[in-house]
């Protein structure tokens, strides 16, 4: 049956449900899509940055607040050298192209895990992406690249933050305060593509009670269809946290 259901309406069924306030990606399989095709690898990941694109459009258009997507692992440099510096010119592109857009829909773009590491022209363009994308009012989305992130290091970083900072004891929330995504709710919603089902070290203390969805569509092709079905999943399910029903 043809549907006379157009992407507005959708979204609007949906709005009238339980958003999920802010989702997670881990965006994978883009090497996969790739060589599926017969391509470099790196195709795979210039075409998910159009994917990234599509899934930030459809979260701003659901009404999520945040959206952290998994873009560099801390065990991502174990990769080829050529296959890393393709990933942090792409990168660099994303940075030179994409603000004024970002700027346009009143999105935040943040930058966060070990940043260190990157070039200082690298380091120079995400400051200046947040700068320019920090506005009075509340923006539209807030978008979260994790770079250099590893969950293991992200919670080590944290407690050896809070030894200098003297702390004598800490509790579950004001550990919190030391982590990369210090003031952000935890994730309501993690969606991982490429049918791996696992973390592969993302946002471990965070997910505590994050639901899952997974998806064996590669990144490349995400879209906001998917994205769709990812929350109409997450609308369907109970959110417990230990206790009964409601
Ligand atoms: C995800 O795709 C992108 C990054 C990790 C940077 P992959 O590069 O992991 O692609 P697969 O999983 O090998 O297909
Ligand atoms: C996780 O994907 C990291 C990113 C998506 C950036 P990986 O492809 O690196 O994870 P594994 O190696 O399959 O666990
Ligand atoms: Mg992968």
């Amino acid at each position: 049956m043809l549907s006379i259901w157009t992407d507005i309406q959708r979204r609007r069924l949906l709005r009238s449900g339980n958003i999920p306030k802010h989702v997670a990606v881990i965006m994978d399989g883009n090497g996969t899509w790739a060589a599926r095709r017969r391509l470099p690898r790196t195709a795979g990941h210039a075409r998910g940055a159009e994917a990234l694109r599509r899934a930030t459009t459809e979260a701003a258009a659901l009404g999520v607040e945040y959206l952290t997507v998994y873009a560099f692992s801390t065990e991502n440099w174990k990769r080829p050298k050529a296959e890393i510096d393709y990933l942090l010119n792409l990168f660099l592109k994303y940075l030179r192209e994409k603000v004024p857009d970002l700027v346009q829909n009143k999105i935040t773009i943040r930058f966060l895990g070990g940043l260190k590491k990157f070039s200082p022209q690298l380091q120079k363009l995400m400051k200046a992406a947040e700068q320019k994308t920090t506005y009075a009012a509340k923006p539209l989305l807030t978008v979260n690249v994790m770079l250099n992130y590893g969950g293991r290091a992200e919670i080590v970083r944290a407690v050896n933050t809070a030894l200098q900072a003297k702390e004598k004891k800490l509790t579950e929330n004001s550990f919190t305060r030391y982590l990369y995504t210090t003031g952000l709710p935890d994730p309501d919603l993690l969606i991982r593509t490429s049918g791996q089902l696992r973390l592969s070290n993302f946002l471990l203390w965070q997910s505590a009670y994050t639901e899952f969805w997974f998806t064996r569509k590669r990144w490349p092709d995400f879209d906001g269809r998917l994205f769709r079905q990812a929350v109409r999943s997450f609308q369907r399910r109970q959110r417990r946290r230990g206790a009964l029903r409601a």
